[in-house]
């Protein structure tokens, strides 16, 4: 265990503490009160063994975090990832290094269980590039007028759509088969690795609603009632002067081809008495931008998505696979994981039959020909940063420049990355 600043201490969060963890995440986050529809419908979903806080040396419980198991999908592959999450400080106790004291722990724990990569979602962008975490991806949300041209899809037209209320219980499987296989083979799409997070992801308690109906499922069948997409909405009656304004709030949507894609969002964009569409995240590749026609005036507003921090560089790296080929030397530098920490080379193999590289990576006594830290090599782990970028603005250092070009190559992916959902 690490030595926490004076009068605290780490400790692991045991049944009988829980209570007492969710309650430091409340006041953390400002979590509006529990009451027993929400607690039916919202499980606790943070693994207890992976669930650790901080206590003062009286006993009392003041900050908290934990971890779930997660796989991460990376470019072609996908390796075991610990998802932070529950982060949380009692405001009379921070700024005095408790985070740091988690953080510290939290990065040797995950290395131990054997999980080369952490990622998460930050509430604030400047508090996780001090522990090594790199920006990985960005996610796009569009608000759309009502009735947003697309382009044509052959097709679409024969498929059929479905609108029904949301039953949390009987769509569940249905909603995360449909998440898992419109996701396929994009960096960064995590699955629910647990019944809890399912439930999450389809759950509808009425604090959720922010003044809106109860959620609702869109699902787009083809002619054999196969499903092959699916939105998650709820419309605000609203009523201006001139009529009815509703705006319709897509929480997800995914679908597993351009024609189920083109489908659902014609539905979605032409819905009786609305006026307009707000999108949830989408990859900044997702398939709605190329199909709508004009894409300015929803004027995109574009956010940090998932952050990626290595843990094991080596084990990270194969982990994945590399545009074009590759051999290079990376000095990098890991002021908290001295294992991290130096050069290592890596150097890819023959192309698969899908034209990418899997690599070999090992300690190098070569000269570097990329320097850079930690969190830059987490940041261009999922192919959605170049680290040609990253070197123009001096975070990566090139010592050769033929070298950064080509490992900016090799790095880079034709699929943007994207987490959906926020963990
Ligand atoms: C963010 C939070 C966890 C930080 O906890 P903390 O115990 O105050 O953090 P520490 O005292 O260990 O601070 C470590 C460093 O991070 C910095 N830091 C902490 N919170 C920060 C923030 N929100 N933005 C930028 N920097 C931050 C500190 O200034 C300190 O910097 P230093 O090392 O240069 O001195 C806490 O303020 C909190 O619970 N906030 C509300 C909930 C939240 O945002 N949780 C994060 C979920 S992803």
């Amino acid at each position: 265990m690490h030595t926490a600043p004076a009068g605290y201490r780490l400790t692991e969060i045991t049944e009988d503490r829980v209570e007492e963890y969710r309650s430091i995440d409340a006041l953390a986050f400002a979590e509006g009160a529990r009451d027993t529809a929400l607690d039916a419908a919202v499980p606790f979903a943070v693994p207890l063994d992976r669930a650790v806080g901080v206590e003062t040396d009286a006993g009392e419980l003041v900050a908290v975090h934990g971890s779930y198991a997660f796989r991460l999908p990376t470019p072609g592959g996908e390796v075991p990832c610990a998802g932070l999450t529950w982060v949380g400080v009692r405001p009379d106790h921070r700024r005095r290094g408790l985070l740091s004291t988690m953080m510290r722990a939290h990065l040797d724990r995950s290395l131990g269980r054997g999980e080369p990569v952490s990622a998460l979602f930050a509430a604030e962008p400047g508090i996780y590039g001090r522990y090594g975490y790199g920006s990985a991806a960005d996610h796009v949300r569009l608000t759309l007028p009502r009735g947003a041209a697309l382009r044509d899809v052959p097709g679409s037209a024969e498929l059929r759509v479905r609108f029904e209320s949301l039953d949390p219980q009987a769509h569940r499987d249905l909603v995360d088969g449909l998440h898992a296989a419109a996701g396929a083979g994009r960096p960064g799409w995590v699955l629910r690795g647990s019944d809890a997070l399912r439930t999450i992801a389809v759950a509808d308690p009425p604090a959720w609603r922010a003044g809106g109906e109860p959620a609702r499922l869109v699902t787009v069948r083809d002619a054999a009632d196969d499903v092959r997409g699916y939105a998650l909405l709820r419309r605000v009656q609203t009523w201006a002067d001139g009529g009815a304004e509703y705006p319709v709030r897509v929480r997800a949507a995914a679908a597993v081809d351009a024609a189920a894609t083109h489908r659902l969002w014609s539905f979605l964009l032409d819905l009786d008495l609305t006026s307009t569409v707000s999108t949830g995240m989408l990859a900044v590749d997702d398939p709605l931008l190329a199909l709508l026609v004009d894409t300015r005036r929803p004027v995109p507003k574009l956010s940090d998505n998932l952050w990626v921090r290595l843990l094991d560089v080596p084990a990270a790296l194969t982990g994945r696979r590399y545009a074009a080929p590759l051999d290079v030397v990376l000095h990098v530098r890991d002021a908290l994981l001295p294992g991290n920490d130096g050069a290592w080379r890596v150097v890819t193999g023959e192309a698969g039959t899908d034209g990418t590289y899997g690599a070999h990576v090992e300690r190098a006594q070569a000269p570097a020909d990329l320097e850079l830290d930690v969190r830059e090599l987490g940041a261009a782990y999922l192919g959605g940063r170049s680290l040609a970028a990253l070197a123009a603005v001096g975070q990566v250092t090139a010592h050769r420049p033929d070298a950064l070009h080509r490992t900016a190559t090799a790095f880079g992916w034709p699929i943007a990355p994207l987490c959906p959902w926020v963990f």
